[in-house]
């Protein structure tokens, strides 16, 4: 298997048109965190940017540069930081709220996975899908079984995409056709670990569905994977549901919370991400502080699913955050459907977010929290050259509306508030256009 330097594309890219760029976080630095450049250029060689900024600045220094010019927006490619491989298949699942959902729908979806052939084909059609809508860097939920994540670290190597995955561990409360033991989860995942990690954009995520479907010898070995090697990666749940958390009280009574289960078992830490986090307690927003974990917010499946509205502004300041579609109980891929979900989730939860903070969920901010600040989610010198050109005016009606825009505040809350998958019009991977 090859290293980084050899997957990059060889060559170079460079465009013309306007850029954004972040240089703070808003949520502390409030809209001069973005920089607008009316007349921007990207240029990347190999895979990575050498320059982005003012146009005139940059071929002022390099004349020898002959720029692609490109109509829109040009941006960092999206970061999915929580989502389901083998769920595709149960996009818009009618009615039920989180436990029976698994139960009726999502464990015998994951069935499927036991077929090699399932495997590839969805880890294709996935990587294909998360790349159509500008995602270039997701965290992915696979199946129990080894084979769909061999299967998807394949299909996202071929792309290039960055692809932070793992075998999901589950050795309770699950369909014995699910089941793994504490002992083989280890093995199972520690060979995964071995054959993927670091490999290209790849990187394994210890991946333990949820504390009421792992013993507490399996989320022991999952502390174990955790630090088995640096830069590792955790992915769960928590908080999502009241009745879940109603379950985890009484399968763990010796705990005094929901976040207090994983904390017991080493599964706080840096790069570990926890899906939802609606009904966490106030005691464990210190935890998240003081254990630099992360919330992935799911607006949209928390609203499918029924499970709450989370106050994203409560948590800042408190750990990391980042923005997930969760499919399938999460209704869209597209991060464009995520983002107009987060704002209208923060309104009925008494804290609007505004544009900045949207996008940067979405883009720098979920960097930091996957712990690719610099890597991902940002156009700097440096960075791969992960990007999206985004192109409101798919419409007459949009044009219109862009047209009256007043700034690029205006702008930027209008793509995010009626986001469509297609206002994503081109999208580069490491410096190639897919
Ligand atoms: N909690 C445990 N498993 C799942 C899952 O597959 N989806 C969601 N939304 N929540 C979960
Ligand atoms: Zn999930």
């Amino acid at each position: 298997m090859s290293s980084l330097s050899s997957l990059a594309p060889k060559g170079a890219l460079t465009l013309r048109g306007r850029l954004v760029q972040w240089v703070g976080n808003p949520f502390q630095d409030g809209p001069e965190s973005l920089l607008h450049h009316q007349d921007g250029l990207l240029h990347a060689v190999d895979g990575k940017i050498v320059h982005a900024g003012d146009a005139q600045r940059i071929l002022a220094e390099h004349p020898e540069l002959e720029p692609e010019p490109v109509h829109g927006i040009l941006a960092p490619g999206f970061i999915d930081a929580h989502l389901h491989l083998p769920q595709m298949r149960i996009l818009g699942a009618h009615g039920e709220q989180l436990l029976d959902w698994l139960e009726r729908y999502t464990f015998p979806a994951e069935r499927s996975f036991e077929d090699p052939q399932v495997c590839a084909d969805s880890a294709r059609l996935f990587v294909d899908a998360c790349l159509q809508r500008g995602v270039t860097t997701a965290a992915a939920f696979c199946t129990v079984h080894a084979g769909s994540v061999d299967a998807l670290f394949e299909a996202a190597s071929a792309r290039n995409m960055r692809m932070i995955a793992g075998k999901v561990l589950m050795d309770r409360n699950a369909p014995e056709f699910l089941r793994d033991s504490a002992q083989s989860g280890f093995d199972d995942s520690a060979a995964l670990m071995d054959r993927w990690h670091g490999v290209g954009r790849n990187a394994y995520a210890v991946t333990p569905r949820f504390a009421p479907t792992s013993t507490p010898e399996q989320l022991e070995a999952s502390g174990a994977l955790f630090q088995r090697k640096p830069g590792v990666y955790l992915q769960s749940h928590v908080a999502e549901n009241q009745a879940e958390c109603a379950w985890v009280k009484e399968l763990f009574p010796d705990s005094e919370s929901y976040l207090e289960v994983y904390e017991r078992f080493g599964l706080l830490g840096r790069r570990a991400l926890y899906g939802h986090g609606i009904y966490l307690q106030d005691r464990d927003l210190q935890r998240l502080s003081e254990s630099g974990a992360a919330i992935v917010h799911c607006p949209s499946s928390n609203l499918f699913l029924g499970s709450g509205l989370l106050n994203v502004e409560r948590l800042v300041g408190h750990g990391h955050l980042a923005l997930g579609s969760d499919i399938g109980a999460g209704t869209h891929l597209s991060p464009m459907t995520t983002l107009s979900d987060a704002y209208k989730v923060s309104s009925m939860a008494g804290a609007p977010l505004d544009a900045f903070k949207l996008w940067w969920l979405a883009t720098a901010g979920g960097a930091e929290a996957l712990e690719l600040a610099g890597v991902v989610g940002n156009l700097v010198p440096g960075a791969d050259a992960d990007i999206v050109l985004l192109d409101g005016e798919i419409s007459e009606l949009h044009a219109h509306r862009l047209h009256h825009a007043r700034s690029l505040e205006e702008e930027l809350f209008f793509l995010a508030a009626c986001g469509e998958a297609d206002m994503v019009a081109r999208t580069w991977v490491a410096g190639q256009e897919v």
